[in-house]
């Protein structure tokens, strides 16, 4: 495994166009998305990657169908109850961000739980990226800077955020064709090599985020040295 490639990060995208192609429900195609991302999660800890960060539902998303947003509340709740075990049998330790104030309270204590009870894991963090927004992120991290009367340096702005202690991103994969970012990781992509396929999420596979990786070997990196 490429020992540059500690972070990957995803903007998982495409499900409700996947059920459409099918004559599906838009829902149908979240469902079959959380079992992508039980996939993907197990594979890159079996590659010994350290990170992935999964966009699961941004701050705009709320601006969806009534019905939409709840049903995938729903599905995040029955995604954690399920998924613990496979956590814990992976190693894998599970930590969310964004703002989770706005969720229920069922579901904030799930999250919470399932952060708890994944803490001692010592293999992939899964991240997951949950009413998360950049520049909510940044508005934040600012608050918390200035509450703290920290100077705005790099490393404080750093120590803000929500993804304190986690390396910058890598490697940031989009899904389903489409070519942008949609208001996620922007401070910590700032060197990260980027992917875009056209492949909706409830089809991306593990041999597809092989390709990926062995592309993003043959990348130069440079950080603006020559
Ligand atoms: C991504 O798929 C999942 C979420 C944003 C929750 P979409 O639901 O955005 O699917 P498309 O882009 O409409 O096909
Ligand atoms: C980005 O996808 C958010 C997630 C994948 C959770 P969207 O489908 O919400 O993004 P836009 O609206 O196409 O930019
Ligand atoms: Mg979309």
């Amino acid at each position: 495994m490429n020992k540059n490639l500690k972070h990957i990060a995803i903007i998982m995208d495409g499900n409700g166009r996947w059920a459409k192609e099918r004559n599906l429900n838009r829902t149908a195609g979240h469902e079959e998305g959380a079992k992508v991302v039980r996939n993907i999660t197990t594979h890159c800890s079996d590659l010994g990657i350290k990170y992935l960060t999964l966009y699961a539902f941004s701050t705009e998303n709320w601006s969806r169908p009534k019905l939409e947003v709840e049903f995938l509340m729903k599905l995040l709740e029955r995604y954690f109850r399920s998924e613990l075990l496979i956590y814990l049998k992976n190693n894998v330790k599970f930590k969310a961000i964004g703002d989770l104030s706005k969720f229920s309270k069922k579901l904030q204590s799930v999250i919470k739980d399932t952060e708890e009870k994944t803490s001692s894991c010592t293999g992939l963090t899964q991240i997951l990226a949950l009413n998360y927004g950049s520049r909510d992120e940044i508005c934040r991290a600012v608050k918390k800077l200035n509450k703290q009367n920290l100077e705005p340096s790099e490393e404080n702005i750093n120590s803000c955020l929500d993804t304190a202690g986690i390396c910058d991103v890598d490697l940031l994969i989009r899904t389903s064709g489409e070519i942008r970012i949609s208001n996620y990781l922007l401070w910590q992509s700032a060197y990260a090599e980027m992917f875009f396929t056209q492949t909706f999420w409830p089809e991306f596979s593990t041999q597809e985020l092989d390709d990926i990786i062995s592309d993003f070997g043959k990348r130069e990196r440079r950080f603006g040295g020559i």
